[in-house]
């Protein structure tokens, strides 16, 4: 592996610095707090969104083409319900920078998990954003929520207070993975299987389960997935069961790299994990996609990131860099994902483009 000094490549001294926790530290409603996130349907305290302050879903699912203000453009339907001019030009901007045309979608169910143990980086972000631009985009996506933070089903507004069945039943107790799926509200085709503190157990109580590693690639398997494009799974900042899990129910792994110091310490780590599980518990395990996350432009030390990373991944890298950008860190404590709170911000366009190139990417990967 190339090196660059200073970069955090595996082998240099020093220890990473979580940059965000991603959790508040004030109680006020709408910044993640419980009650704020489960008084369902509850419309949160706080400043609207700027451009396009859509649907907040609360529990109940919003019944396929009832969705409120659906638009429908050319290709697949958009679900809106302001109509402000900046809700207007931002739409205008996601219709422009989506081609205006439906995107192709792969001939069977893709999964994608979305792994690495270093905390912070992006992981739930991604899945959450790429799982709101494919559904927007026409696909139909279940997001599986394996981290006891449930940052997921925060953002996606899809309740998961501790005791109601969630992901932890589909692995410890075997219960079937259609029994916890929920419906995003506002989206047509976006579905989601939350993840409750209880989860946090499950790490210690998979450990004497028969086929502890392989109990979600079970429930996967035995879920009807003809009526889905991606699976997209959320893990933990770990390399666990739960990850592991993971990696053993997908043939895609997409691992989300923060263009920042030490970005890449622990990367080799998750690479040999990766090449375990191929060779012992999954052996059609590839990693197929990696996307540079939290660019700050501003700095050398970002593009010098990004360059490594190219240079040592090549072409599955995405092309498309996510940037910093604030209205992605506030959507998910108004329960939305960026698509829906702010359309037309740099990180939403950004994340836009990074699923249309893995939706372009579909042939390819199922060639390899
Ligand atoms: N591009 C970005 N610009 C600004 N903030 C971001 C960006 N991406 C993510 N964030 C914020 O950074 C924090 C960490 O992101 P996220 O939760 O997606 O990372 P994670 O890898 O899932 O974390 P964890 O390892 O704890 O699960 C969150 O507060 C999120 O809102
Ligand atoms: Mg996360």
């Amino acid at each position: 592996m190339g090196t660059a000094p200073g970069l955090g490549w595996p082998g240099l001294p020093g220890s990473p610095g979580r940059l965000h926790s991603g959790r508040s530290d004030s109680g006020s409603p709408g910044l993640g707090w419980p009650g704020g996130v489960h008084a369902s349907g509850a419309r949160r305290a706080g400043p609207p969104p700027a451009a396009d302050d859509t649907q907040s879903s609360g529990a109940a699912p919003t019944p396929p083409g009832k969705g409120e203000g659906t638009v429908v453009m050319s290709g697949p339907p958009v679900e809106v319900s302001s109509d402000t001019p900046i809700a207007r030009a931002a739409r205008a901007a996601v219709v422009a920078r989506s081609g205006g045309q439906a995107w192709p979608r792969p001939s069977s169910c893709r999964i994608i998990t979305i792994a690495n143990q270093k905390g912070g980086v992006g992981k739930t972000t991604t899945a959450v954003n790429l799982a709101a631009c494919l559904a927007m985009n026409g696909a139909r996506v279940l997001v599986v929520d394996l981290d006891p933070q449930g940052n997921a089903s925060t953002a996606f507004d899809v309740d998961h207070h501790s005791g109601m069945s969630s992901i932890y039943d589909v692995l410890v107790d075997g219960q079937p993975l259609a029994g916890v799926v929920r419906q995003v509200g506002g989206f047509r085709q976006l579905y989601c299987a939350p993840a409750t503190i209880d989860l946090a157990g499950a790490e210690i109580e998979l450990v004497p389960l028969v086929a502890r590693e392989s109990r979600l690639a079970r429930a996967v398997a035995d879920y009807d997935v003809s009526n889905l494009d991606y699976i997209l799974i959320d893990c933990p900042p770990s390399l666990g069961l739960l990850t592991v899990n993971a990696l053993v129910a997908a043939p895609e792994v997409l691992i989300p790299i923060q263009c920042e110091y030490y970005a890449l310490e622990g990367l080799e780590q998750l690479l040999r994990t990766v090449e375990l599980v191929r060779s012992h518990l999954n052996l059609g395990l590839l990693i197929s996609t990696i996307l540079l996350t939290m660019y700050d432009g501003r700095t050398r030390l970002a593009s010098q990131v990004a360059d490594e990373v190219r240079g040592h991944f090549g072409e599955l890298v995405l092309n498309s860099v996510i940037p910093r950008s604030v209205r992605l860190s506030e959507a998910p404590s108004y329960g939305q994902s960026v698509m829906t709170y702010d359309p037309g911000s740099s990180g939403a366009l950004a994340y836009l483009e990074a699923a249309r190139e893995m939706a372009a990417r579909n042939t390819r990967t199922a060639g390899r």
